[in-house]
């Protein structure tokens, strides 16, 4: 655990890689080990980001003219750049996902793309503590896959642990934008606590009822294995989910930063493993 209680400031280089990626029909239905929970968790992690990203840019962008700090501001244009390129990558992924007969999800996201656009339009803070919340958890997720690599993104099939590698690597790099935004244009403790638990129990539930959703097409839903495989991968000892308390919930401090978790080494290793591709 690298806690820090100084603030380090947000790196002021956040590139925009266009990696090429091989996202080929012939990728395996369980391309995580063989594993069909584990494989749908992520496709449903990776099937709420196109347009759950895009969200997270019009949330940010809608500040951008109330922010004078040339260094912020250039954070937001790297923080949209890389957003815009992950919802661009998943959005691939998500056109795989409906080959394969999980149409529902892009069905789903056209729902949530009409919810998220109101929001934008008519509760502009919350959509951005929201964004800035969501942050949090994906800067932990990617803290974790980017520190496991041999427990997460070994099992994948290759082409799938380049596009959560990258993606990962991105969020560590980028985590503090919207923070750094929401704190300048509406920094109440309430509305920051109050996105990410209404935040967080909702995509519980989103990825729980979209895995389930997919399990169901496959003929696994009912299957025990699959399910018990699911809590050793969520909540095992070495699960996704497990050992992320102490840092998910310092969010709850009133002078949380996300810089305060120090993500430097894994973002200097994996920006040389990234561009190598290993
Ligand atoms: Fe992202
Ligand atoms: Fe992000």
């Amino acid at each position: 655990m690298h806690t820090r209680t100084v603030a380090t400031p947000i790196p002021v280089l956040i590139p925009i890689r266009r990696p090429a990626l091989e996202l080929s029909a012939d990728l395996p239905r369980y391309w995580y080990g063989g594993e069909p929970f584990a494989t749908h968790y992520l496709d449903a992690l990776s099937s709420v980001f196109p347009d759950g990203e895009a969200f997270f840019v019009r949330s940010v962008l809608h500040y951008r003219d109330k922010i004078d700090d040339p260094e912020l501001r250039r954070a937001i244009q790297g923080f949209a750049g890389q957003e815009g390129q992950h919802s661009h990558q998943h959005d691939r992924h998500l056109a795989l996902l409906s080959s394969h007969g999980y149409g529902a999800l892009a069905r789903a996201n056209r729902v949530a793309d009409k919810i998220m656009r109101f929001s934008n339009r008519h509760a502009p803070r919350f959509s951005l503590a929201s964004t800035a919340a969501l942050e949090h958890l994906t800067a932990l997720l990617a803290r974790r896959i980017l520190a496991a690599d041999a427990r997460f993104t070994q099992p994948m099939d290759p082409r799938m642990a380049a596009l959560w590698r990258w993606h990962a690597l991105e969020e560590a790099e980028h985590k503090a934008v919207a923070f750094d935004v929401l704190r300048r244009v509406a920094p109440s403790y309430l509305l920051r606590v109050l996105a990410l638990v209404v935040n967080c129990m909702s995509l519980f539930v989103e990825i729980l009822v979209r895995t389930g959703y997919m399990l169901w097409v496959d003929g696994e839903l009912g299957r025990r294995q699959s399910w018990s495989d699911g809590r050793k991968f969520l909540f095992g000892s070495e699960g996704l989910l497990r050992g992320m308390g102490r840092e998910f919930r310092a969010w709850f401090r009133r002078d949380f930063h996300p810089s305060q978790i120090d993500d430097g080494p894994l973002i200097a290793e994996w920006r040389e493993r990234v561009a190598i591709g290993s």
